[in-house]
């Protein structure tokens, strides 16, 4: 694949390396941001040009923008690791891309390719290489978070598809996802919120995806629950997804189990890995409609020994605890979540080449 060229607009006043060290002690998730950013504009016109890396800071929109009016946006998250040798790798952004596509399609957004994607990752990280965190241990899942976003941006009030749009790249040095690292999250199932509906945009990457899952997390954090599950907008009977992770069932005979995708659930980066690795590691990965009734008397009786949450930014993480209104499903099968355990340190051996990349799954940036 030929690489994209990208102008450089150097930062004038990049942060200290003292300021940038202090950060990737301890960066959290989402809350620092590195010196530059990567930017492709595209017109109906023109098509994508004017490709760029320059400062990172805050943009000028006009405040007709389509997207401030009618949230026509989509976006991606990835990940930049770095391995022992100081290289710095990423997984499998092809996938990403290809799904950066499909959003873009049912937002009528102009579409992308691998090429100028995969480009403007790279193009970043020649400035900000040094933004991505040395893992201190094996258990350690600091990373650079790479946040790709596409916005429309014309100054337009008639709703229809914009005619300018600006496709940008930010990045965020990361610790966990959630703040206890591995330790199992209690969620939360939201019974009257939907996120999807059929013919909908579940499926895709846009921002208004998330914006619906809102009212539903107040209510997770009301309860003590860090993330909600979802159930389907039909039947209020079928588990979709966690909003932000997808959700794997791990059975006592071996069996790891994801609700199949349909068009209101995302189809995750994470979840197509663990769907692989599970084979490798001898286990049944099983695509199929999982009911709430099924995780209740799984649950009760012990076929069901784990469940675990998985996407680019939680990794692999195991739900202790299933909350609603009257009920908490707890699970007492399982010793310790082992499987989600194996699955975890597979893939972060893998992701941080410590383990042979025998999928060809890692990209080097
Ligand atoms: C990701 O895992 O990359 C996401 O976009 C989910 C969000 C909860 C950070």
């Amino acid at each position: 694949m030929p690489t994209a060229s990208f102008d450089l607009l150097p930062n004038a006043n990049p942060k200290a390396d003292t300021l940038r060290d202090g950060i990737l002690a301890n960066p959290g998730f989402g809350s620092y941001f590195t010196d530059h950013m990567a930017h492709v504009r595209w017109t109906l016109d023109t098509g994508w040009h004017g490709h760029e890396v320059r400062p990172y800071g805050p943009l000028t929109l006009d405040p007709a923008a389509a997207v401030l009016h009618y949230g026509q946006e989509i976006f991606e998250g990835i990940k930049a690791y770095r391995h022992a040798d100081g290289s710095i790798w990423t997984f499998r952004p092809e996938k990403n891309a290809e799904r950066f596509r499909r959003s873009a399609r049912r937002l009528a957004l102009p579409e992308l390719s691998d090429e100028d994607f995969i480009g403007s990752l790279k193009a970043l990280l020649a400035q900000d290489h040094a933004w991505v965190p040395t893992p201190a241990s094996a258990a350690d899942e600091c990373s650079l978070y790479l946040r790709p976003f596409m916005i429309a941006s014309e100054a337009f009030l008639g709703v229809r598809p914009s005619q300018e749009v600006d496709y940008y790249v930010i990045a965020s040095p990361a610790a966990a996802y959630f703040k206890g690292g591995i330790a199992p999250v209690s969620i939360w199932l939201s019974t009257h919120y939907k996120r999807a509906a059929p013919g909908g945009t579940g499926f895709a990457k846009c921002g208004g995806n998330y914006a619906a899952s809102l009212a539903a997390q107040k209510e997770a954090s009301a309860h003590d629950c860090s993330q909600v599950a979802f159930l389907d907008a039909v039947e209020n009977t079928w588990i979709e997804e966690l909003g932000g992770m997808n959700l794997f069932f791990v059975y006592r005979d071996g069996r790891v189990v994801t609700p199949r995708l349909t068009d209101t659930i995302l189809e995750g980066v994470t979840r197509d890995s663990v769907l692989t690795l599970a084979r490798d590691e001898g286990l049944t990965p099983e695509e199929r409609p999982i009911s709430i009734d099924e995780w209740r008397e799984g649950a009760a009786s012990g076929e069901i020994t784990e469940v675990f949450a998985c996407g680019t930014a939680a990794v692999i993480t195991p739900v202790g605890e299933l909350v609603t209104e009257n009920e908490r499903i707890r699970l007492t099968g399982g010793d310790g979540n082992p499987i989600a355990k194996r699955l975890r340190t597979k893939l972060l051996d893998l992701q941080y080449g410590r383990a042979e990349d025998t999928h060809g799954w890692l990209t080097r940036l």
